[in-house]
């Protein structure tokens, strides 16, 4: 009883400090423009340290340029995280650059150029590859090469970047990008467990539409609206605004889960 006494005391000191990331370092994948970007900005603007990653050096350079001249602190580092014998000297180098990596959002799931559609029917291998080696391996990679040091320094996030094609069927071609990332949110529940009481936490975020899809006049654009709740489609700085709160230490108890942010999307509408 008294250590139940002594936690409800802990909880009424909650306050928005402990929405803070002051002193910590974060790695955001894909994080050159859309989703990563806005992650970045928020991450860096609650105080962290940002290893601002991107297969494209100017994307990551303009977001780091950004970021600090707002005021905050992040460095680029640029590099294919599909890219297996290269991932472990990129972070040995991102490593050197902000020290160990508290927090892992890898959020580089889309393909360069916006992968191709395809019903499964249809569907070359390599693009099934494609997939897996983006959404799944390169996930498996990250995590496996910062996640001994999170357990030594008995604090670490993992935030793996998921998407609602995981656990809803579409009739888009997006078969082997829904499988992929089902894969992804299956691993995270095992890690939450497996690491919880190392005082690392994982979880996902299972993303609706985003902003960036098309004009917001466009006809197709506006369907898919119809289907949100809220009516709009999501930003990076929602994301951020998630992810904050999942790696401060307010969001300490949320672990192994995966969350849709998606406005209360309803399919088919
Ligand atoms: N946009 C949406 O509507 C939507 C919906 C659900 C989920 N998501 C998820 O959100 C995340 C971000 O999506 P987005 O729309 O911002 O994508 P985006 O294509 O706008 O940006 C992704 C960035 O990742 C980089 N990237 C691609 N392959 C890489 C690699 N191998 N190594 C390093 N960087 C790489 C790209 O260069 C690009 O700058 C993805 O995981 C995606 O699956 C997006």
């Amino acid at each position: 009883m008294g250590a139940l006494s002594e936690r409800t005391e802990d909880t009424m000191d909650l306050g928005v400090e402990q929405f803070g990331l002051s002193g910590r370092t974060a790695l955001v994948t894909g994080a050159g423009r859309g989703v990563g970007a806005g992650i970045a900005h928020v991450l860096a603007a609650a105080g962290a340290t940002v290893a601002v990653n991107d297969l494209h050096a100017a994307r990551a350079d303009s977001v780091v340029d950004a970021i600090t001249g707002a005021g905050g602190a992040a460095v680029a580092c640029p590099f294919d995280v599909t890219d297996g014998d290269g991932t472990a000297e990129a972070l040995a180098r991102v490593a050197d650059l902000v020290g160990d990596v508290d927090i892992l959002v890898h959020n580089a799931g889309i393909p360069d150029g916006g992968g191709r559609p395809n019903r499964f029917v249809d569907m070359p291998s390599s693009d099934w590859q494609l997939q897996i080696d983006l959404n799944l391996a390169a996930m498996m990679r990250m995590v496996q090469s910062v996640l001994p040091r999170q357990i030594e320094n008995g604090w670490g996030r993992i935030v793996q970047i998921s998407s609602g094609a995981s656990s809803q069927g579409l009739p888009i071609g997006v078969g082997a990008y829904g499988a992929a990332k089902a894969g992804s949110e299956g691993l995270i529940r095992h890690l939450g467990v497996e690491c919880g009481p190392h005082g690392v936490t994982a979880n996902a975020l299972a993303l609706g539409l985003m902003e960036g899809l098309g004009r917001a006049d466009d006809p197709a654009v506006q369907k898919m609206i119809r289907g949100i709740p809220i009516g709009r489609l999501g930003t990076g700085a929602d994301v951020g605004a998630a992810i904050l709160w999942l790696c401060s230490e307010a969001g300490g108890l949320v672990n192994a889960q995966v969350i849709h942010l998606n406005g209360g999307t309803v399919f088919g509408r």
